[in-house]
């Protein structure tokens, strides 16, 4: 099949890549035409493990390639999947004028596609968007939306073995298209679902909402373990043993980040608010969320008595979570800045993120090997639990600080071992361990 995706980012470069690598004939398009020659190269523009490798096998093969002209990209298409950012606006709202601007192209090409094009909505957008967008493109063809479930850092494999496909759509011609076009990627327990258009919406929302909320939940029982003397690691293996509770999403931590979540959260906060449906969960699953990094930071800072002048802080992981470079809304940005404000200097590591990290908070100064980052410092705070961190050269890291001091905001470490190993050790949702201050080196 011909298929145009339009839209280069995470989502159109994945489906693009992976469809082409399906033996589809795709074209994505962009605007941004600096980007193009690039993608042309089989580079894509972010971190995702095997992505790049991916693209440039199916561009070897003549299967992808990459424009920023409508009129090439468009050419001969059966499928056009819709794929460019749908970002909060200044006011909270999902800004839907990508899409807007995509629908408007569309009308103008439609004539060069193949008979009855059908048009996929894949970026998230809020309930109705789908058919909205049909109303405003002239011509002859069929609408679906079809939400996309990638997690960044395991985009590839979420594509190709996803958990289901789910799929909005109102005639035969549309589900045959998809039918064909995800043959390839379900069957044997992965589900090809087929529901109304705004369910499907809905879907997509109620999805991350779910696991958003999950994330908070657990977080406030970690804050109430700390208060009460109860361990999460305790708590929540005894409740993850309940199969209706299962143990995915339910990491304590510093909380959520990432360019989903948060949006998407705010997103059905919207749609209640839009709808007089007031969302209570998510409002306050998107405060729990926002009290999370706060309280982290004020944990640093309590330890030190709110004095941070002269202190050198390390971070240990600067991305929103692991295997990305994506730093959007990470929890290590307002942790940053929290720490720069109080007049330390902080000196930050991650595998993959320091560029964007750097971009967001200049002041950080960034270290290319994450032992370097702890030379003479006061202390060491993790903000996402890269596999490198898993298990480093504790002696190592002893001899490098200042200060045996960790603030594990992924709970990477067992309590039992930093008391061991004589680390002040802070976590979350379990007790901190504590050794006698005359133990602390050149503090
Ligand atoms: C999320 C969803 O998992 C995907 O299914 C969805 O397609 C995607 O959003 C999207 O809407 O495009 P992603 O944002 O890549 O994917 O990242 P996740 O792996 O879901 O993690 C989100 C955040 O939750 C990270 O900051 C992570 O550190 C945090 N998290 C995750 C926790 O704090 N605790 C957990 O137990 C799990």
């Amino acid at each position: 099949m011909n298929i145009t995706v339009v839209g280069t980012g995470y989502v159109g470069l994945v489906t693009g890549a992976c469809f082409a690598n399906a033996g589809n004939k795709v074209t994505c398009l962009d605007s941004d035409s600096q980007k193009i020659e690039s993608l042309n190269r089989g580079e894509a523009p972010f971190f995702e493990p095997g992505l790049s490798e991916l693209m440039t096998r199916s561009i070897e093969a003549e299967r992808l390639q990459f424009t920023d002209n409508p009129a090439t990209a468009y050419e001969q298409a059966n499928v056009i999947f819709i794929c460019v950012g749908t970002p909060t606006d200044d006011g909270g709202k999902c800004d839907l004028s990508q899409i807007k601007s995509v629908a408007c192209d569309i009308s103008t090409y439609i004539h060069q596609c193949n008979d009855t094009p059908l048009i996929v909505v894949k970026s998230t957008v809020p309930v109705g968007t789908t058919q909205s967008v049909a109303s405003t493109i002239e011509g002859n063809f069929s609408i679906a939306n079809n939400p996309e479930f990638l997690r960044e850092g395991n985009a590839l494999d979420d594509f190709m073995r996803p958990d289901r496909v789910v799929c909005g759509v109102e005639d035969e011609h549309a589900q045959e298209v998809l039918q064909q076009l995800y043959a390839p990627f379900v069957g044997q327990g992965r589900p090809l679902l087929f529901f109304d258009i705004q369910s499907s919406e809905m879907v997509k929302y109620a999805s991350n909402a779910m696991l958003a909320c999950k994330i908070s939940f657990i977080n406030e029982i970690a804050s109430l373990c700390e208060r009460n003397g109860a361990d999460i690691d305790h708590v929540r293996t005894g409740m993850c043993a309940d199969s209706r509770i299962g143990n995915q999403f339910f990491n304590p931590g510093i909380g959520y980040g990432g360019s989903c979540f948060p949006k998407d959260t705010l997103a059905v906060m919207e749609m209640g608010e839009d709808t007089n449906a007031p969302c209570l969960v998510n409002t306050a699953v998107h405060e729990l969320n926002q009290r999370q990094r706060v309280w982290f930071a004020k944990r640093i800072l309590d330890h030190f008595e709110n004095n941070l002048t002269g202190k050198k802080i390390a971070m240990w992981g600067l991305a929103f979570k692991p295997r990305t470079d994506d730093v959007r809304d990470a929890p290590s940005i307002d942790i940053a800045k929290t720490l720069l404000d109080a007049g330390a200097e902080v000196i930050g590591f991650d595998p993959e993120a320091w560029e964007t990290f750097q971009s967001e908070v200049p002041d950080v100064t960034i270290a290319m090997d994450m032992y370097a980052a702890l030379d003479q410092a006061d202390a060491v705070v993790i903000c996402t639990e890269w596999a490198e961190f898993s298990a480093p050269d504790f002696s190592r890291v002893l001899s490098l600080l200042r200060a045996p001091v960790i603030f594990d905001g992924r709970n990477m470490y067992p309590c039992s071992e930093m008391e061991k190993l004589g680390f002040n050790y802070y976590s979350v949702g379990r007790p901190t361990v504590k050794i006698c201050p005359s133990l602390l080196i050149n503090t």
